[in-house]
């Protein structure tokens, strides 16, 4: 492989691989000790990945739904793994997005005490996002992400070309998340990056290297704080009011649109705030309200967004721990007071703000 990324974890060292032309060879494994598991989308839409081998594999194939990435469902899981023979010292292998990431490095942390695991990330958030930082997250009843480990991979191999079929929302929601770290990285990484944003859509060798770029970004805060108590914590940017917006919403708004849509509230709340002015708001909203255009006018339940916000599991006490912009326009953390005026702020958010 001639282009990689190494990434220290707390259990050693590995590499996410960029492969640019031909398809990955996942056929080439070991039938008798990998167990695959897939996105039923990518079964159909890329037929010759197991290149005619499919029946000869293990291979659990799921739907790409948060309903899947919940602890009631992976009991059906482990008993689909045993009854196909798997042992310790087997490795599963992650063919899909964020969903199908969460799934199979929750089961590589919990059977058998760990079983290792290698993912291919075939949406832009999972090649530009999560596909390294070594968290699983599974929801359980109601409560998303809200049981988790922190079990990195062997390996991360990077195609792509799986996103040439990937839908616009979901592109848009990658996009979200590759904002929000250009913004951590600096105005300069953020002017860039308004500068190229259209041409992200037809442009796939600048995708590839915006996709790098995040990860070399991020590859920075992981292995200073792998476990989130310290500086990755700044990776919250957007995501408090980001969450919030999802859960009032039943999960309609893709994640990184949610996001998006956070990175402008978080921005409103510091201009009231007196920490960036009103210029740097609208320049920055500019490429936030392109980005999330399609859900300029989704419906967002107040009342149900303050009740989240409070509930988010990053929270202490009457606090609600956030990640703001200072007067450099650089994000820090930020601990907002959970009262009357915040709420104010929300509501005239959704009310005044969205439509410019
Ligand atoms: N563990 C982490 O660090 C982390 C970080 C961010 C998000 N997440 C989780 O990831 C999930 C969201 O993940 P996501 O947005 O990557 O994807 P996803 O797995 O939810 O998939 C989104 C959609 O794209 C489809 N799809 C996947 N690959 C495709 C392709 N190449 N072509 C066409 N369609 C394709 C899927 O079938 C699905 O319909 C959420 O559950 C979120 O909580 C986890
Ligand atoms: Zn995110």
């Amino acid at each position: 492989v001639s282009d990689y990324l190494a990434i220290q974890s707390h259990t050693g060292k590995y590499a996410v691989e960029f492969i640019n032309e031909a398809a990955p060879e996942i056929h080439d494994y070991d039938q008798g000790t990998t167990h695959f598991i897939v996105d039923n989308k990518i079964i159909e839409l890329y037929e010759n990945l197991f290149k005619g081998k499919i029946g000869s594999y293990s291979i659990l194939a799921l739907n790409a739904i948060e309903g899947n990435k919940s602890l009631e469902k992976i009991p059906e899981y482990i008993d689909f793994l045993l009854r196909n023979n798997i042992r310790r010292d087997h490795r599963l292998v992650a063919v899909g997005g964020g969903i199908i990431q969460d799934i199979t490095c929750f089961i590589s942390a919990t059977l058998m005490r760990g079983i290792n695991w290698e993912y291919y990330p075939t949406t832009l958030l999972a090649q530009a996002d999560s596909c390294i930082g070594s968290k699983s997250s599974i929801n359980c009843g109601k409560v998303k992400n809200i049981i988790g480990t922190f079990t990195p991979p062997q390996k991360v191999v990077l195609y792509v070309k799986f996103l040439k079929t990937l839908e616009a929302g979901d592109l848009k929601s990658g996009i979200g998340e590759i904002i929000k770290v250009h913004i951590i990285n600096g105005q300069d990484s953020f002017k860039q990056l308004s500068k190229d944003y259209f041409r992200l859509f037809s442009d796939h060798c600048l995708l590839l290297k915006y996709i790098r770029k995040s990860l070399e970004i991020k590859k920075r805060y992981i292995e200073m704080d792998e476990f989130d108590r310290g500086e990755r914590r700044i990776f919250n940017y957007g995501h408090t009011f980001g969450h919030a917006i999802e859960s009032s919403t039943d999960f309609m708004i893709p994640h990184g649109i949610a996001v998006t849509i956070g990175m402008d509230m978080a921005n409103f709340i510091a201009m009231s705030l007196g920490r960036i002015s009103r210029s740097d708001y609208l320049r920055i909203k500019a490429l936030l309200a392109e980005n999330y255009s399609e859900y300029a006018k989704y419906p967002i339940p107040v009342d149900r967004f303050i009740t989240a916000l409070a509930r988010d599991k990053k929270n202490k006490g009457g606090n609600i721990n956030s990640v703001l912009l200072n007067d450099r326009c650089e994000a820090e953390l930020h601990s907002l007071n959970n009262n009357r005026e915040l709420e104010d702020k929300c509501i005239s958010y959704f009310n005044n703000e969205r439509h410019i």
